[in-house]
């Protein structure tokens, strides 16, 4: 070895990255006797970690099911979610005596600042004797016979393993990039076409004019597209849409195709409008509609279908049944072709990644190369909002720690 080779340096595994899901192996690896390396090019560890959940980490949801992740094989997150649960990493929690709170249905949240979640990492990772080295720049990967050797500038380190858990694109502010599927392709691995997911829709100009005095406005609304759909809070902004529901149909929406949206779940509009032009004919539509829906919204909505039938503002008795019908449908089945998404620069996962037909979804080992292993995003595994990108980290990190091979 030259002495650019660190000296004490064949070590069982280097791991790339030292986000969730590369922590999570590089502790289950050490825990069981392996000499573990984590290699991360940022100056601080778990970016992603910090700033998620809006600063306080959503770190599981309870009610993690297959069902919830999106995957060309949506059987390959089976093996890995079942050995390592949303329970056992609220064992973790609970022995750090970390507080949480459950937000909405099974989403557990730190009640203070994520960072703590970092912090519980980092004493795991110290206690089971993991070395960990930042702002490495990787400069190449090879495997010589059996094993992987990575340079950095000033460095080359060597190992029998190798995980790569470099996550992928989204937000390339915390380090973000795609340096795990460049890796894969140089080792000959297939790769799902990747794009943004879990990210706000933006809107064409014309459309950005029409609904600006809407910017800022939540509403608690059905978002469907074909077969998905999700109801929670959809928000107004000056790009276009976002908030809970956007975020998640996002996932599933390809380029080009309306979604569809429905401002006012549980509530028959049209059966409201006939039963109060019933009760109350003197009273104008405006004055019904406002009762169910953010008053800005129903003037621009109103508006538009007044120029439209040529008419203004008028009682409930003046209205025809197939204008009141029109009207609740702009509400209830508002149909819009967004113009794009925000991209990689706010999405929260990557969509795509390493085929899952090349690993092996107990262990996450390369089936072309042997000790070469993929955990986390990197991995075409997208979980929903909600805390399952994490409970996807955190088991794909275990499952490869633990059945990685140890010393002969
Ligand atoms: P992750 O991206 O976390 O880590 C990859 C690591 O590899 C990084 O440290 C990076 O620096 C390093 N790296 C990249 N390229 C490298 C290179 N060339 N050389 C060396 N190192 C390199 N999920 C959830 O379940 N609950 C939540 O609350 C949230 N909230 C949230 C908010 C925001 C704003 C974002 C962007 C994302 C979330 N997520 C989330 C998603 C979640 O953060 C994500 O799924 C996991 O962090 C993925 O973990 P990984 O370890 O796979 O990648």
């Amino acid at each position: 070895m030259t002495e650019n080779h660190c000296a004490e340096s064949l070590f069982d595994v280097i791991v790339l990255g030292a986000g969730a899901a590369g922590l999570m192996c590089a502790i289950t690896a050490g825990q069981r006797g392996l000499k573990v390396l984590v290699l991360d090019h940022t100056d601080k560890i778990g970016k992603k970690i910090r700033m998620s959940g809006g600063g306080y980490c959503n770190f599981t949801n309870l009610n993690t099911e297959p069902k919830n992740f999106i995957s060309q094989n949506p059987h390959f997150c089976k093996s890995a979610l079942k050995s390592y649960t949303p329970f056992d990493f609220l064992k973790l929690i609970e022995k750090y005596n970390i507080a949480y709170r459950e937000k909405a249905a099974g989403q557990l949240f730190c009640v203070e600042k994520a960072k703590i979640i970092v912090d519980m990492l980092l004493q795991e990772a110290q206690e089971a004797q993991v070395k960990i080295q930042i702002q490495k720049i990787i400069q190449s990967v090879e495997k010589i016979q059996d094993i992987f050797s990575i340079k950095t500038p000033d460095q080359t380190f060597t190992a029998r393993l190798l995980v790569v858990a470099t996550g992928g694109y989204s937000v390339p502010t915390t380090g973000a990039t795609g340096f795990g599927f460049e890796l894969a392709r140089q080792f000959d691995l297939n790769i799902i076409p990747t794009r943004a997911a879990l990210v706000p829709f933006t809107a064409d100009p014309d459309s950005l004019e029409q609904l600006q005095p809407l910017s800022g406005i939540g509403v608690e609304a059905h978002v469907c597209y074909e077969k998905y759909y999700f109801e929670e809070s959809v928000l107004f902004t000056h790009r276009g849409l976002s908030g809970p529901a956007i975020l998640q149909i996002s996932t599933y929406w390809p380029p080009g195709k309306k979604i569809e949206i429905d401002f006012c779940p549980h509530v028959d509009l049209y059966e409201k409008l006939i039963l109060a032009k019933k009760e109350s004919p003197t009273v104008f539509l405006s004055t019904v509609l406002i009762y169910f829906l953010p008053k800005k919204m129903v003037s621009l909505w109103l508006e538009y279908l007044f120029t439209k039938h040529k008419t203004e503002n008028k009682n409930l008795a003046s209205c025809s049944h197939t204008f009141l019908l029109e009207a609740a449908n702009l509400f209830k089945k508002w149909k819009w072709l967004p113009a794009g998404t925000e991209g990689y620069r706010t999405a929260e996962v990557t969509w795509g990644g390493v085929d899952t037909n090349e690993l092996s979804s107990k262990t996450m080992e390369s089936k072309k190369v042997s000790g070469l292993y993929f955990v986390g995003e990197v991995v075409d595994v997208t979980g929903q909002l909600g805390g399952f990108n994490f409970q996807w980290a955190w088991a794909s990190g275990y499952a490869a720690g633990k059945h990685m091979p140890s010393r002969k």
